[in-house]
């Protein structure tokens, strides 16, 4: 009986595997699809990161009525509203309504441009004066004396529906340029 041959063991051959093509393309496919997808979910969900939190919005601060006929500088605490990524809140915070002559005015910030103290209208002495440093004002919030380095800062107001509006900022201290910083 002839001895079984010893055949050698047969190496196995690739064949191209033309299935597992075809699961990485649809994979790849299915990956991309998802990340359309998720695209425009991301921005839903994180869009209060991606506002500004120093955008400023608008609070009101009373009937327009009320600063038609003023002969002096009125004050005025508004509600200002603030958004911190998800979180929102609200501040208070000091502006003063400043007349300009034939019935218009102007709307300054309290805060004070050297150290951000509360800038107070003495009507007596017809100025502003800051109680921190000494700083001064005219009747009108342009610098007279004193370390601040500019003018009391304008704020952004406008009407509607007969209210005056105004859009709190705050400015960057001791510069002599007006700049926000939010
Ligand atoms: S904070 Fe107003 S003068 Fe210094």
């Amino acid at each position: 009986m002839p001895a079984p041959a010893h055949l050698p063991e047969q190496m196995p051959v690739p064949v191209p595997e033309r299935r597992s093509f075809l699961g990485l393309l649809l994979a790849a496919a299915g990956g991309l699809v998802s990340a359309t997808l998720a695209i425009p979910l991301m921005r839903f969900a994180t869009f209060p990161l991606r506002v500004p939190s120093e955008e400023a919005s608008w609070s009101d601060v009373g009937k327009i009525d009320e600063f038609l006929s003023l002969a002096e500088p009125v004050a005025r605490t508004i509600d200002v509203k603030k958004i911190d990524g998800w979180r929102s809140s609200v501040v208070q915070n000091g502006v003063y309504i400043v007349p300009t002559g034939s019935g218009n005015f102007k709307v300054l910030s309290s805060v004070c441009p050297h150290l951000g103290c509360a800038v107070r209208w003495i009507g007596k002495r017809d100025k502003f004066i800051c109680p921190c440093h000494g700083g001064t004002f005219t009747n009108i919030g342009v610098h007279i004396s004193g370390p601040p380095l500019r003018a009391m800062d304008e704020l952004e107001s406008k009407v509607e529906n007969g209210i005056l509006k105004v859009r709190f900022q705050y400015f960057r201290q001791l510069v002599a340029k007006k700049e926000p910083v939010g």
